[in-house]
């Protein structure tokens, strides 16, 4: 039996930011952000960190869902912008949310993280160590953004999307498969050069502003088309899906070009494909379970549906998973 999402939530910070910002003080404009990118605006969290983005998500899913926070036996947390080195954000999470007879952990794999936490979650859901898991996808990536650097300052953006993963109670329903890869060799290309015990923290690291993210956006955005495409039409093959049985796309927002590239291989009209790019940016592991608890709440999905999952990410990362929606529209199976 496949586990399944049985509850599903997101947070974003009340301040926006729109590309007008920007303009003020680096050569940039509005309209060569939405051209390059599709993206209008942002969020930004101004005072607190990435558990305080997954903090009132969670608190939001237990009292939407009437869940029972005692219940939920395992916190994991994909996030490229840990609270801290160490502890991980998951015990940061449970001692926030005061939760008790819970163990956790954070997955690192940037844009992808949400993917590779969601097999995990499933995981150890369906061999039985866990039955409830917190699962999040979170990240403050203002925290590691140089404001005065016009070709990333412009992309990205803060946001948490939680969910809670259990058992299916349809065999047909759920987790139906996944397909996730890791590439070192694609390490070069975007990173947080400094800081990890490969470069430690020095006022030489700082003065190279080397905590930042360093991206070379051409050659990711080159991988980033083919990764995510390729997966996504193999994940829809070899599970004897056409364009017409996928009732929705859920890509990574990264790049609007980059989602069109994915939806186009795999022959997908513009309604079935989930983009909130404009309003949010990149917000690394958050992106997709944000656009399915958007989608969710506006009762656009419904039980049964097949949904691809697809993303790419910093390692290089990437994959998709294929899921099939298990709750109805009062939101519990
Ligand atoms: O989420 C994790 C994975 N990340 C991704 O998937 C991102 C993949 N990459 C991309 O999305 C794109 O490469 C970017 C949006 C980052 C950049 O778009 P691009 O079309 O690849 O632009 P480019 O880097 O080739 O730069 C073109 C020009 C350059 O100027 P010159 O050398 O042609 O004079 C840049 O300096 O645009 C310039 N540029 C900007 N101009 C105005 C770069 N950033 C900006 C900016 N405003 N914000």
């Amino acid at each position: 039996m496949p586990a399944t999402i049985t509850a599903i939530s997101h947070f974003l910070p009340s301040d926006i930011i729109d590309n007008s910002y920007f303009e003020k003080y680096l050569d940039t404009s509005d309209e060569w952000i939405i051209a390059r990118t599709g993206i209008k605006e942002r969020r930004f969290l101004k005072e607190g960190a990435t558990s305080d983005l997954i903090v009132p998500a969670a608190q939001k899913l237990f009292k939407d869902y009437n869940i029972n926070p005692e219940e939920i036996d395992t916190i994991i947390v994909a996030t490229v912008t840990p609270d801290h080195m160490f502890p991980n954000t998951a015990a940061v999470v449970q001692h926030k949310l005061g939760m008790k007879n819970v163990w956790g952990f954070d997955i690192s794999a940037a844009c992808s993280g949400f993917l590779f936490a969601l097999r995990t979650a499933c995981s150890l859901v369906e061999s039985g160590t866990s039955k409830k898991v917190l699962l999040c996808g979170a990240d403050k990536m203002t925290s590691i953004m140089d404001l005065n650097d016009r070709a990333t300052a412009v992309l990205f953006g803060d946001g948490a999307g939680v969910c809670l993963i259990e058992m299916s109670d349809d065999p047909n329903m759920g987790l139906i498969d996944h397909i996730l890869h890791i590439d070192g060799d694609g390490g070069r290309y975007l990173k947080q050069i400094a800081g990890g015990s490969f470069k430690p923290a020095s006022h030489e690291t700082v003065d190279n502003k080397e905590h930042y993210i360093f991206q070379d956006g051409q050659n990711v955005f080159k991988a980033a088309v083919k990764g995510m495409a390729d997966v996504s039409v193999e994940i829809m093959e070899r599970n004897n899906l056409t364009h017409e049985d996928i009732a929705y796309l859920v890509p990574h927002q990264a790049n609007l070009r980059i989602i069109s590239a994915t939806a186009d291989r795999m022959g997908l009209n513009p309604e079935k494909v989930m983009i909130n790019i404009q309003k949010f940016g990149n917000t690394t592991a958050a992106t997709i379970p944000i656009c399915l608890s958007e989608w969710y709440s506006q009762g656009k999905i419904k039980k049964g549906d097949n949904i691809v999952l697809s993303g790419f990410g910093a390692g290089f990362t990437w994959g998709a998973i294929l899921l099939r929606w298990n709750m109805n529209q009062r939101g519990l199976i």
